[in-house]
């Protein structure tokens, strides 16, 4: 194993010089590999269920988490808020949200036999814009979660995401009341000039009156906020994060711009971009600032600052576990992942469902799982996999990871970690590798590096694949 995925260190120390100025267009990834090399078109979903239900008898209480998309967004003008990379599908009204949901609820039973008796870690409905459901839909939507996992243990987080200008104060009251326990809102931009750029037709007060509300009924609210969007300056980037802290903002995401594909920021805005090198000035500034106003940096891009009476632990297990890693995902283009070292070798999965409407609901008629593709990990894959989402997490526990991989993290990258540690982007102690300094910025390079012999060699399988099917 060490062979196969270890690079030296010339190599990395080339890789990260030939990288510190260019646009990472990897965003940050919580699995490896990326879902380009997802060729698998024939997943065995019943198989992989039946090791979830072994794996379950013989350790209890590794928990699931549940992702649950939804395809629709309302339509911009540039179309996909003009940077979005995500696979959705235009709104056309209440109707779509009530068909589909009805495909949800019969998805959801396929998988409930498999999960009796599996506790749950969190859940996520995200997409596309959750919060084009109705009312009486987050009730729906959670007893679909019950029904599935009967025990709710209190610390659960239930997570609904959405756009700042669809909230109602009805809205945030039935999210309560179903017993969702926390909104993330897609903010973007508070400076409304700015994020009119995205076609979007939000204004502050939309984003200021939701917080209120959320406030009047406990739920905790984490607001995402965007850097290196164009036309942005350090300024402006600053006006927008004193902003959320004089609102009283507890958990801010903040991303870097992921700038790619056939969008209008890609096409038409490039030239209006901050280069990499003022994003990294703008993460720098943003980190100082938020610091000093008593936000902790929990992962690579979110911040939370301690005290909000309403928010749940923040849950290491989400990444800091180096022994499994399950999300099950329902819905139109919902990712799963099935890892766990106690897997044999090329038993692990991820699989994606159908990005395509049509398709997504035809193997749901057809009363299959509307899966698309997915890719069998190695054991290697898996370990890269969890390295990954660990750094993602800022710290890799040196202990941990011999534990479940039987061999030291640092012997295995030691090329990269040395070259890492160079650049001040790495932390090395006896118990723990920590992302300081840029490295949390840098997260996309450095999972790349890590991966990169590994990505060499399935670049290779792919291509002999094809020439053996010519
Ligand atoms: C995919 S959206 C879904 C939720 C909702 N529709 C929204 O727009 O907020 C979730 C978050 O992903 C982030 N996001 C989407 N595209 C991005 C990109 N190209 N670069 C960085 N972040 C992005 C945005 O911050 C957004 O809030
Ligand atoms: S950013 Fe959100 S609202 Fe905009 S297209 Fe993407 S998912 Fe939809």
């Amino acid at each position: 194993m060490i062979n196969s995925v270890s690079v030296d260190l010339e190599f990395a120390r080339d890789f990260i010089e030939n990288h510190l100025d260019k646009r990472q267009v990897n965003k940050i990834q919580h699995a490896f590999p990326s879902p380009r090399y997802w060729t698998e078109t024939e997943v065995p979903v019943q198989e992989v269920l039946k090791d979830r239900q072994k794996l379950h008898s013989m350790k209890l209480g590794t928990p699931v988490n549940l992702y649950v998309g939804v395809p629709y967004c309302i339509q911009t003008d540039p179309g996909k808020c003009g940077y979005c990379l995500f696979p959705v599908e235009a709104f056309t009204g209440n109707v779509d949200l009530e068909i589909y949901f009805d495909y949800l609820k019969r998805e959801a039973a396929m998988y409930k036999e498999a999960l009796q008796g599996v506790p749950l870690g969190a859940v996520f409905f995200g997409g596309g814009t959750s919060n084009l459901y109705k009312e009486p839909k987050y009730h729906e939507l959670m007893d679909l979660v019950r029904d599935l996992f009967p025990d709710i243990p209190a610390y659960v987080d239930i997570t609904l995401e959405g756009i700042p200008q669809l909230f109602t104060r009805e809205k945030i009251k039935a999210i309560k009341e179903s017993g969702m326990n926390r909104i993330s809102m897609g903010v973007q931009q508070i400076n409304e000039k700015l994020n009119s750029l995205s076609g979007r037709k939000q204004k502050i007060q939309h984003t200021r009156q939701t917080l209120e509300w959320a406030h009047e009924f406990g739920l905790p609210a984490n607001i995402d906020l965007i850097f290196g969007w164009p036309q942005q300056t350090v300024a402006t980037m600053v006006e927008d994060l004193e902003t959320a802290i004089s609102w009283g903002v507890y958990d801010i995401t903040h991303y870097e711009l992921n700038v790619g594909g056939p969008t209008d920021f890609a096409l038409n805005r490039y030239h209006e971009l901050p280069s990499t090198l003022s994003n990294l000035e703008m993460y720098r500034i943003s980190r100082d600032l938020l610091k000093s106003n008593g936000y902790e940096q929990i992962t690579a891009y979110n911040w939370r600052k301690p005290g909000d009476p309403h928010s749940r632990p923040y849950e290491e297990g989400v990444t800091r576990r180096l022994d499994t890693m399950d999300t099950l995902g329902l819905g139109y283009a919902a990712i799963t992942f099935f890892y766990d070292v106690a897997l044999d070798e090329g038993r692990s999965w991820s699989y994606i469902s159908w990005r395509n409407l049509a398709e997504y609901k035809a193997k749901v008629d057809a009363g299959k799982y509307p899966v698309e593709r997915g890719f069998r990990h190695s054991r290697e894959d898996f370990m890269i996999s969890l390295i990954w989402r660990n750094l993602f997490g800022l710290e890799l526990d040196r202990a941990k990871f011999r534990e479940a991989f039987e061999v030291d993290v640092y012997d295995v990258f030691e090329g990269v970690w040395k070259a890492l540690e160079e650049y001040g982007f790495v932390e090395i102690t006896t118990e723990k590798i920590k992302l300081v300094g840029d490295g949390p910025f840098y997260t996309p390079l450095i999972q790349t590096l890590l991966a990169e012999r590994r990505y060499n060699q399935l670049r290779e399988q792919m291509v002999a694949e094809v020439q053996g099917q010519d």
